[in-house]
């Protein structure tokens, strides 16, 4: 793709990025409605972290799936909202004292400094609880088959076998040399396999079998490695003001990543060839995948 693709692709991006942010923080709201009792603190708690902030990537990406799979708007957006709530459970307590330690998400202070560790611990349960409860619903999808799937899938994704599982290799990378397979085997477990699950959702609604998925699978895993190499690279090279988090971390906590492992320059070329796969993978799809491409530009040009 030429300077003025790759530019109108980034604005593509923004533009649909921007629409879904909308729909999130709305269904947030309406999600996250603060009761009159002493729960109040969890649930001001849980809105300071889910609303208002962030890429909304994995909902981004649902919405692009379901696309090719003619998926209903409030499906999409609703299974959307379920893997944010995993994804910001995930940086609630990614951000704890325990783990990262970190003042700022999102450009705000984090759950446990605008109001405590204890508090912080609770709503990032009560978020990611809240994803199995949203998936569970029958407004997301009517056939209680599929929301069996998406329920399980969604689980696999954040487990011992996902999330959490590339978690806890995360925090062993401060200790151990891992080498790049090991490095490339935490980055698919720790942010790959959410962006995983946000591709696949979309096939799952439609029943597409497994075996006809091959091509997305493909494409989730690529632009997943891709996505935690720039996130690895802003960590070095990247603005704290415009990624609204502190940066510098991963050396200073001695963490091994592509970039600690292949250098500034290769970790680079090395998230551009994986974006170049990512879309090789679409080559069987028309215009209804132009936003996923989109996506995976977006993903490497990103400055936070
Ligand atoms: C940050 O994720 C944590 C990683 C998995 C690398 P994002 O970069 O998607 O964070 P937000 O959602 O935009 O805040
Ligand atoms: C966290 O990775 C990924 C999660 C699963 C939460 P990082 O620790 O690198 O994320 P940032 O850099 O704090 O956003
Ligand atoms: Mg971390
Ligand atoms: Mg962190
Ligand atoms: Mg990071």
């Amino acid at each position: 793709m030429g300077k003025s693709g790759v530019a109108s692709a980034a604005s593509l991006v923004a533009n649909r990025a921007a629409a879904v942010a909308v729909e999130v923080d709305r269904l947030f709201d309406a999600l996250l409605a603060i009761p009159d009792d002493p729960r109040r603190r969890l649930y001001e708690a849980m809105r300071h972290a889910a609303m208002d902030g962030g890429k909304r990537l994995r909902p981004l990406l649902v919405q692009a799936t379901s696309e090719l799979f003619n998926i209903s708007h409030v499906s999409a957006l609703r299974v959307g909202v379920a893997v944010e709530c995993i994804h910001v459970y995930s940086l609630v307590h990614d951000d704890l004292p325990a783990m990262d330690d970190d003042d700022l998400r999102r450009g705000k202070p984090t759950v446990h400094k605008a109001f405590d560790e204890a508090t912080a611990i609770l709503a990032g349960d009560c978020l990611h609880d809240l994803a199995f409860e949203v998936l569970a619903d029958e407004e997301t999808h009517p056939d209680p088959f599929v929301r069996v799937e998406l329920v399980k899938a969604l689980a696999i994704a954040s487990g011992t076998n996902g999330m959490a599982g590339g978690q806890m290799m995360d925090l062993e990378a401060e200790a151990a040399s891992f080498d790049l397979q090991t490095v490339t085997r935490l980055q698919q477990l720790k942010t790959g396999a959410l962006i995983g699950f946000s591709v696949d959702a979309a096939a799952i609604m439609a029943r597409i079998p497994a075996d006809a998925r091959t091509r997305l699978h493909g494409y989730a895993r690529d632009i997943g490695l891709a996505f935690q190499i720039a996130d690895d690279l802003l960590d070095v090279e990247g603005d704290a003001q415009v990624a609204g988090k502190a940066l510098g971390k991963d050396a200073a906590a001695g963490k091994e990543t592509f970039v600690s492992l292949l250098g500034v320059d290769r970790a680079r070329e090395q998230a551009r060839l994986l974006v170049e796969q990512a879309k090789a993978h679409l080559h069987g799809y028309g215009p209804e995948a132009d936003l996923l491409r989109a996506i995976a530009d977006y993903i490497v040009e990103r400055d936070r």
